[in-house]
């Protein structure tokens, strides 16, 4: 037998279209700015492919560049001005950065209303506290395509590989908010397999190119992939493709989850201008 696809361009798509519906019967189309201050290529790719599904979302969108002379200073000046300017209604600031700017103080410096990567202290807060009004856009695409696909969570054992600011620990927070039972496993935990065997829902998102095998994987379980890393030049998830052997439903790379961050990127920012014009 082989694995389900969860196609997350599908689901990405839908989601868009939802978006684009309501930003139609908006008077003022919301407005995000992204903010780059790197020369990585992967993260101009993200902000070009994110400003691509604004534009497809009927979403205004635009990207300042920060040179690479820039100092904190200056990024905060940025950031503030942004802060300061009524007709933006979220702020991206793409990670990472160049390595003498401070990313911490950055995420810190926007405005948490503007915050559409949900990365501010305040709004990592409310995301644990479960009074988040929306939450980061990767594992926020996790819980959109597992529910599309209509994939209970409540009592079940959910295992999430990697404990990062972006994925790890915000996809546990919002496991967490849907009664599931959550581990978080990491580079250190002790016989990761033994532990990820548990997992009625394994999500892998350490970042290391097929590392998730079929022993790992307990039979039937719903396995959601957010690595992606080229390896010889062909993009690469962190779950080897005989995974499908044995799960029961499985998300491609590319093609999974990695559209539907952008989605969720998009329709962060409607929430955040509704919430922000008292129109939420
Ligand atoms: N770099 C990699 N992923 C992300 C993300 O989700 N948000 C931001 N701002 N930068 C990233």
């Amino acid at each position: 037998m082989s694995a389900r696809t969860f196609d997350g361009r599908a689901v990405a798509a839908a989601v868009l279209a939802d978006v684009r519906a309501e930003v139609e019967a908006m008077e003022v189309a919301p407005q995000l700015v992204f903010v780059r201050a790197s020369d990585d290529p992967a993260g101009a790719s993200y902000v070009r492919s994110k400003g691509k599904r604004a534009g497809t979302a009927g979403v205004r969108h635009e990207t300042r560049v920060v040179p690479e002379d820039a100092t904190n200073d200056d990024l905060q000046a940025v950031l503030q001005d942004l802060n300061d300017d009524p007709d933006v209604d979220g702020i991206l600031v793409q990670l990472p950065l160049y390595l003498h700017l401070d990313a911490d103080a950055a995420l810190r410096a926007i405005a948490p209303e503007k915050d559409v990567d949900a990365l501010h202290p305040v709004n990592v807060g409310r995301l644990w506290r479960g009074r988040a009004a929306w939450a980061p856009a990767t594992p926020a695409g996790l819980l959109r395509i597992l529910d599309h696909y209509e994939v209970p969570l409540e009592g079940r054992e959910v295992v999430v590989v990697g404990r990062s600011d972006l994925v790890g620990k915000p996809a546990a927070a919002l496991f967490l908010g849907r009664n599931a039972t959550v581990t978080v496993a990491h580079s250190r935990t002790r016989d990761l397999a033994a532990v990820t065997r548990r997992a009625d829902v394994l999500v892998a998102a350490a970042g290391v190119p097929g590392m998730i095998t079929p022993e790992h994987v307990q039979a039937g379980a719903v396995v959601l992939d957010v690595g992606q890393a080229p390896v010889d030049g062909v993009l690469r998830g962190d779950v080897a493709p005989d995974v499908a052997r044995v799960a029961g439903a499985l998300t491609p790379t590319p093609g999974g989850t990695g559209p539907m961050t952008v989605a969720m990127v998009v329709a962060n920012t409607v929430r955040a201008a509704r919430a922000r014009r008292g129109t939420a």
